[in-house]
This record gives C-alpha cells, structure tokens and sequence, in this order.
C-alpha cells in the first residue's frame, strides 16, 4: 500500500504473523510432523509429541510440571481449575486483556473483580491490586500485557500476605522476566497462548506451568476429565472438560520452543531500536517496563497525547494504517466491564449466576463502575497498538519510525494552523471529526 499520507517516507511492506511472512514454520516443524503422521497416533495420551514437548518447555521455564492445552483460554481456565474456587468467590484480574482470559473465571462460577491498570502500560499494579481484596478474594491473575511484564514482584507481595495464589497470565509474554525470574514462574502457575500471533504458535493451543506439585495434578486432571489414568482406582474424580493438546500441535510446539530465544532476541533488538529512533517525537510516550524487568514485545505500544497529536490515537492510527502499518488504536476499544457479557450479566439462561447466586447472600451483587477505572479508561483512549514481529529489519523499523514521525508532525502542525485561524483551543474530545479535518 502506497503511504499516500506521508510524502516523506517510502512505504514497506511489513511482514506480518497471519502468514509465512511473518512466521518461522518450516523444516523442523515437517520433520516432526511427519513422525506423528507415519506413527498413526495423532492423539497425546498415546503418543509422544506433546509429553516431550511438555518436558521441553518445563525445563526452559525451570519448573517440574508443563502441561499442554488446546489453548490460552484453556490454560487460563484449568490453572482457575487447579485453584478450584468456592461458588461465588472473586477473582481479581484486568479489564484490559482478551475475554479468554476472563469468561474461565465465570465458566468456574466465580466472579471477576476487575483491578484499575496503569494508562501508561495498561497492566494492573500491586496498588490497584490490593486496592481489590475482600474477604472473598480467591486468586488473582496478573497480565503482563503487550509482552511488558506487570510488577509481578509487587503484586505477588501483595497476594502472599493475603495468602492468595497468582495466575500469570504470559500469553503475551514468552520468556519476559522481572529481576532476572522468568514471568510465570513467580506466582504460582504461569498460563501460555500458542494462537497463530504469539511468540510462539500450533494455530491454537495453549501451556501452564507450576512448581506445586498439587495443581500440576489438578491440572493434568481438569485438562482430561478428571479421570484418574495409572491410579490403582480410576475414576472422574471432579467436574472436569477435554483440553488434551493434538500430537500433531505437539510436534509443532516443539519444534517451536526451538526458535523461541531467537524470536524474542530479534523482537527484543528491533523494538529497542524504534524507542531511540522516536525518543524525541513528542506527543507520545513510549513502552517502559517496571524495575528489573524486560519487555519482549509482543507487540508495541505507543501512548498519545491528543494535545499535541490533535486527533490523538484514532488520528495516528488512521495515518499509520494509510501508509501501511495495520496498528489498532485504543486496543480492545472498551474495557471488559463494558461488554454486553458483563453489563446484562449473560451467564448461564437467564439466571445471572454467578453475580445473583445464593452463595453471594450477604456480599451483595457486584456493580462496575466505569468511574472507578481512570486508568482503564484513559489509557485505552490514547493508545495506538503496533504490530511486531520477529521477521522485522532495521529498513522495516527505520520506515515505522519514519510513518510515525511525519504523521506525528503533520497532526501537531493541523493545531498550530488551526490555532491560528480559529483564534482558539481546539478540543481533544472529537479525535475522528479532526482527524478527518486534518487529512483535508
Ligand atoms: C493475554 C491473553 N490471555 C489469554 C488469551 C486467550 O488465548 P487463546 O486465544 O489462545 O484462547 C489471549 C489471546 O490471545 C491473550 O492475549
């Protein structure tokens, strides 16, 4: 696409992780493949693919138990499983994350309880956190959104003096860490997506990991039936789903866990890259991870001042997407409080369960309040989303950077000119009618 927006910058095609162009699947993935395919046993329980692959990724991870599932909201739901909360119970996570991450908690009869984000980073902290808890706090799941990880420190402090287990949700995060610890492995069991865009990818599926010997085995129970196989006395233990991972993904994973370093090597490299090239542009701020951390980049943030970018985010968006850059300004476009599953309470028939159950009886029912979420709020307003990849070269990141910066200039002289003519302070309230001006 030609970046008819912005003379000054010769437009590139990106690569992109929806197809080959921006994914490393090739001989090594067929190699093992074609093992599975020649064996007969496509399925996990009888095969070997997925047993090595979650040997492998346990000790990349350094920790005893890995257990592959049909996806990051499979992971999510079993390692909810595994904490096996009480009907009713609260379960404090974002309301800035993908409903995978959340519906496991309802699916499980307990209730989200929806902590505020920081707007820069649009991850919970230890603050908004502990600022959460009741009596009926059962767990909490920490984000670690964009590849940035979350204070997980802090708000694994913050858990262990309530005596509460952390889900790490790491679906964006492979291999991130804080203070030299792997994110995933600080609370007490780390969840994974291996969705076509992650750092690692079998189309679908999904990963927990824990070092607790007792969710490992509600966990390897949870994701097939509960069915005791190898006890002298089997049984379904527990209510229970199928979550058994493919062979054939098996194979895939492990063949993948074998260019992961890489993967987040060259994101790491080229997203560093674009921080120095826009470190003066103003109007945006860009991605910072808390003390001791690293960012792996799932993806890459920018945060837009509309006082300066007039139009703010959906006016950047919209020039970077006409010079080629398919980038999503305000993320999730709303917080999950505000989809219809959670405004009209659309749970289980007509019931409202869990939010109107009996075992809430004296808890009253909880209500979310949009005004209890400033950062939430604000920081989805102002941000634009950037696509990374791992297949990104400098000439790649040098024409991102450059997109960025015409478009940031043209936006911010729009309000100088305007300023001028109109002899007043353009509201930043009405970014796509400006937005629109501006391209005029
Ligand atoms: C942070 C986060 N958690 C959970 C999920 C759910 O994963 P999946 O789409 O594999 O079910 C996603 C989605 O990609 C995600 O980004």
């Amino acid at each position: 696409m030609a970046a008819a927006n912005l003379p000054g910058v010769q437009a590139i095609v990106l690569p992109s992780d929806a197809d080959r162009t921006g994914r490393d699947l090739g001989a090594e993935e067929l190699a093992l493949l074609r093992e599975v395919i020649e064996s007969g046993t496509l399925n996990c329980t009888k095969g070997t693919q997925v047993k090595a692959f979650e040997k492998a990724f346990a000790e990349r991870y350094g920790v005893p138990h890995a257990r592959a599932v049909t996806s990051g909201t499979a992971a999510i739901h079993t390692a909810i499983a595994a904490i096996d909360p009480e009907p009713g119970d609260e379960i404090i996570t974002t309301p800035i994350t993908d409903m995978g991450a959340i519906a496991p908690i309802l699916y499980q009869q307990a209730i989200p309880i929806f902590a505020d984000v920081d707007p820069v980073s649009l991850n919970i902290t230890p603050e908004t956190v502990a600022a959460r808890l009741t009596a009926r706090t059962r767990a909490i799941i920490a984000t670690h959104l964009f590849g940035n990880p979350c204070d997980d420190v802090g708000i694994q402090r913050v858990a262990e003096a309530h005596g509460i287990p952390v889900i790490e949700d790491c679906a964006q995060a492979y291999l991130a860490t804080q203070h030299e610890r792997f994110v995933g492995t600080i609370g007490a069991i780390g969840a994974f997506s291996l969705q076509q865009g992650k750092h690692m990818t079998t189309g679908e599926g999904g990963v927990v990991i824990t070092t607790d010997a007792r969710y490992a085995r509600r966990m390897m129970l949870f994701s097939d039936k509960a069915w005791g196989y190898g006890d002298p006395n089997p049984d379904h233990y527990f209510l229970a789903l199928n979550y058994r991972m493919t062979d054939l993904q098996g194979a895939v994973a492990r063949a993948q866990l074998g260019k992961l370093e890489k993967v987040v090597m060259c994101r790491r490299r080229t997203a560093e890259r674009l921080t120095v090239l826009l470190a003066d542009v103003p109007g945006l701020t860009l991605p910072a991870p808390v003390q001791g951390a690293t960012h792996v980049y799932w993806k890459y943030s920018l945060v837009v001042d509309p006082e300066v970018v007039i139009g703010g985010a959906d006016a950047l968006g919209a020039a970077l997407k006409s010079a080629g850059i398919f980038c999503v300004p305000r993320y999730i476009q709303k917080p999950a409080f505000l989809c219809q599953v959670f405004v009209e309470r659309k749970t289980y028939g007509t019931s409202r369960c869990p939010y109107s159950c009996r075992v809430r009886d004296g808890n009253g029912e909880v209500v979310y309040e949009p005004a209890e979420y400033p950062g939430a709020m604000r920081g989805l307003e102002r941000i634009v989303v950037l696509p990374w990849n791992e297949f990104y070269t400098d000439a790649h990141v040098e024409f991102i950077a450059a997109s960025i910066r015409e478009a940031v200039l043209k936006l911010s002289q729009t309000k100088r000119d305007r300023r001028g003519r109109v002899g007043r302070t353009l509201s930043p309230g009405t970014p796509t009618r400006l937005a629109g001006r501006a391209d005029t």
